[in-house]
This record gives C-alpha cells, structure tokens and sequence, in this order.
C-alpha cells in the first residue's frame, strides 16, 4: 500500500483514526514527509535533514485516517549511549491538530514501552506543548534550551506500576 500524506481537514478525525507502527519503506516513507513538512516547512527546526541514526533501532509510529497518513511520534529503546528509552520527531499535521491524533500517538508509544518495560521513557519537548506532555504523565527536569530559536524542556516518565 502506498501511503500519500493528506492534507483536508475531516470533521471527525479521533474516530477515524488508526496509529500502527511503520513496518514497510512507503510506511517510512511517509514518516520522512511527515517530519518534512512540520519540522523543516513549518517550523524551520531542520535545515534538510529529517531523519537521524536513531531511526535504524526504533518504532516508528503512524496515524493513518483511509485519506493518508497525517501524524508521526518515534520511541527509540534504551542504547548504551542514552540508557532511557526516548520519543521525538512527534507531529501532526497542522489541520488535524487538537483533535486527539497526536493523544493517540503518544500512547500507542507509551503502550510499547510500557509493555517492553522500560522503566523511563524521556523527551524533549517545544514548550508550547508542555501541558500537552504533562498530560501523559511526563514531569520536566532540567534547564530550558534552545534549538534553533524554540524552547525546550526535557521531561521524563516513569512506568506506571
Ligand atoms: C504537539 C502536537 C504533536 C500535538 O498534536 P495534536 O494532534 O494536536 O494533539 P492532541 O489533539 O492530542 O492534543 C492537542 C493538545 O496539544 C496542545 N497543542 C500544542 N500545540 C498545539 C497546536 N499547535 N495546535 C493545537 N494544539 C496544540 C494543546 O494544548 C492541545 O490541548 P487541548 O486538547 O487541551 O486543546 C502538534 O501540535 C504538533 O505537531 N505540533 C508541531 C510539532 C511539535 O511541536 N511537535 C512536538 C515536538 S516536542
């Protein structure tokens, strides 16, 4: 199946969603356009380069609606570089936010790390998602930085018990 990105707003989003792990390279695909169009069109946090050397050993998350794909988030496992297990490069596409896709994302995530038992997930998150994270049960640690002129904050979760 070939995955376009999709770009009209639909009424009823939440309830059409379906978020998978990316498993094929035109699932992939569809991530890079995805990080493409938020992280560099939009936000101009990259330059040009949406992917990194974390993608290689980690879970791609996709929420799909039958139009496209419209929503991404990565959970990378705990490496010996990084002992915690960490999410980025989570987006929505701009039409379809505050209406749960990026909710949905994040714990299809946390579901996986939960059940792998990692005991810390970690992240960095802009700040004007701050509540957004909070919600999910992440707590802020650390100073705030800059990358590329947006705050960040990193914050950490625990497994529940
Ligand atoms: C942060 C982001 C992934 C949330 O995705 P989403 O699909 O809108 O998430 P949800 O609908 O589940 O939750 C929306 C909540 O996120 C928060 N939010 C943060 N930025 C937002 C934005 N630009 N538009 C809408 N909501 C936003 C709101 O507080 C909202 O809370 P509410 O439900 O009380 O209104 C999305 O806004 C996005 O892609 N932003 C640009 C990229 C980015 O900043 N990614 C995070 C990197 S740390």
């Amino acid at each position: 199946m070939s995955l376009t990105i999709e770009s009209r707003p639909i009424v009823d989003v939440a309830a059409g969603v379906r978020v998978r792990f990316a498993r094929t390279p035109e699932e992939f695909a569809a991530v890079v356009e995805l990080r493409r169009r938020v992280f560099r069109d939009e936000q101009s946090l990259v330059e040009t380069e949406v992917t990194d050397s974390e993608d290689r050993h980690s879970y791609q998350a996709l929420a799909v609606i039958p139009d496209g794909a419209i929503g991404t988030g990565r959970l990378t496992p705990p490496t010996v570089a990084r002992p915690e297990a960490h999410i980025a490069w989570g987006a929505t596409l701009p039409t379809f936010r505050g209406r749960g896709v990026g909710t949905e994302i994040m714990r299809a995530l946390l579901a996986s790390a939960d059940a792998a038992r990692m005991p810390v997930v970690t992240l960095s998150a802009q700040t004007h998602a701050l509540a957004f994270y909070r919600r999910l049960g992440f707590i802020p640690y650390g100073e705030r930085f800059l990358v590329r002129g947006i705050e960040h904050q990193r914050m950490a979760r625990r497994r529940p018990l």
